[in-house]
């Protein structure tokens, strides 16, 4: 494996951290349509909290924490918690942005052959590094990740989580067949990969193991069965795949898979679903598959960027809640063309716009915090400000440039304001990103020193 880079951080992590700002986050899931549900915790110039890493406290901004907190006072900003991508490609950051393409075209032409660089140690390592920052940069602080089929992929990724501190899931890519040369691996070889992997990395700090199986065109069905048989070894672990994204692929695994009643279904046979599977897509389902998403708990990462970008479809989120599935929100990034969660909600509303749905605000920044969190089990450590989660935090400017701060100035009542955030806002909103407690983002030219700039507060007179 290559050296590890040096992790950015511009603070010593403090003991005892108290942020100041308007805290938000989520008691449960909001329902559909509904912009003033009571499961919004809205707490307005309040104290978070956060001892040795973790969050143990709100009070009111009235009772100001003792002298033994550093105290950073971000008063008429946003401190939400750090998002969390559910589905994502670490090596995909050289095709973002890749005309002209649906995906088995996409995947060809650009995806395969970026991916091939990551056998070498050493742009691995580098490029797990860029990605994990860049994640920080946009406000994430977990996420399921996708690195390639090498094994040191895998390796490098959990490497640079671990020396920053984050929740990652990830696994080596499986693929042994339908993909070029250097980019396909085998099943006894996988296997040990995997194993290996598992043994060193599944639950250390806060890392966890996601067997990782492209999509079911590029697996064997021996290969398959291996990993179910993986996943039913080990309690504990993630499985990640893409489903049911594209008409093309649809068919394809029609042809590959005559057996199986659906695309799900091939997973489901090969024993792939349960409460820790995360499927991408999920576009081109029934009503029998929603109900076996279900019935297995696995659940949908929703990639609106990607779906509109390749041209793949319109998710029915609405039908799949309404089947009993979980769904979360994901960038996709590279099919997808922003790591920014707040373009993915803006994304997600316009797909469920074309619809004729309306996604709230809450149910979009629900669904990349705690909503997630849920749906991955992980809700005692990520997603909200309950007491004893990480102190996995994110500080937000409300607005950003003369549009953004006109518009938000006008917003009336919480959720216009939440929602033009959400529409007008992007990574250049993001203020300071913390894991743990410890700052790991901080945006050129804030200092945590300063205080509170006049007018910072512009945009959120008429709300509270
Ligand atoms: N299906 C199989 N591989 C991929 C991938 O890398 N991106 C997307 N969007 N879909 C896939
Ligand atoms: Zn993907």
């Amino acid at each position: 494996m290559a050296t590890p880079r040096p992790v950015p951080h511009r603070a010593p992590a403090p003991d005892r951290l108290a942020l100041r700002g308007d805290l938000l986050d989520f008691s449960a899931a909001p329902a559909w349509g509904d912009t003033a549900p009571s499961n919004v915790r809205w707490r307005a110039d309040h104290w978070l909290l956060i001892d040795r890493g973790r969050i143990v406290g709100v009070q009111p901004a009235s009772q100001p924490p003792g002298p033994d907190w550093q105290c950073e006072d971000h008063r008429g900003r946003l401190i939400l918690p750090g998002f969390i991508d559910t589905h994502v490609h670490s090596a995909q950051l050289d095709v973002i942005g890749s005309y002209g393409a649906e995906l088995l075209d996409w995947l060809e032409t650009y995806t395969f052959p970026a991916e091939t660089r990551y056998a070498d140690a050493a742009v691995a390592a580098a490029g797990a590094a860029d990605f994990l920052d860049a994640l920080l940069a946009h406000g994430t602080t977990s996420a399921v990740v996708f690195p390639t089929v090498h094994k040191v992929s895998a390796d490098t990724l959990f490497a640079a989580a671990a020396e920053r501190g984050m929740r990652l899931i990830t696994g080596k890519v499986l693929m042994d067949r339908h993909a070029p040369d250097g980019l396909r691996d085998d099943v006894a070889q996988a296997e040990r990969d995997c194993v290996d992997l598992i043994a060193r990395w599944h639950g250390r700090d806060r890392l966890a193991y996601a067997v990782t199986v492209r999509f079911a065109p590029t697996s064997t069905p021996a290969q398959l069965a291996m990993a179910g048989a993986l996943c039913a070894a080990t309690p504990g672990l993630y499985m990640q795949t893409h489903v049911a994204e594209n008409k093309a692929e649809v068919q394809w695994v029609r042809e590959l898979f005559p057996e199986a009643r659906s695309y799900l279904d091939v997973y489901a046979r090969a024993g792939l679903l349960g409460p820790r599977s995360v499927l991408a897509h999920g576009i081109w389902l029934d009503a029998a598959d929603r109900a076996l998403l279900a019935k297995s708990g696995a659940q949908i990462a929703h990639s609106p960027s990607s779906n509109l970008f390749l041209g793949s479809g319109l998710f029915g989120w609405r039908a799949a809640e309404q089947a009993g599935a979980a769904v979360s929100l994901a960038s996709d990034v590279g099919g997808g063309t922003s790591l920014s969660m707040l373009r993915t909600m803006a994304d997600a509303y316009k797909v469920q716009a074309l619809a004729g749905e309306r996604l709230t605000a809450w149910k979009a920044i629900h669904a990349a915090t705690r909503g997630a969190a849920v749906a991955l089990g992980l809700e005692h450590e990520i997603g909200s400000f309950d007491t004893g989660c990480a102190g996995d935090v994110c500080i937000w400017d409300w607005a950003v440039g003369a549009v953004a701060t006109h518009r938000l100035a006008l917003a009336r009542e919480l959720h216009e304001r939440a929602f033009a955030w959400i529409t007008l806002g992007d990574e250049r909103n993001l203020v300071a990103a913390y894991v743990a407690g410890r700052e790991r983002f901080r945006r050129e030219g804030d200092n945590p020193g300063d205080t509170p700039a006049a007018g910072r507060n512009a945009a959120a007179t008429h709300n509270d």
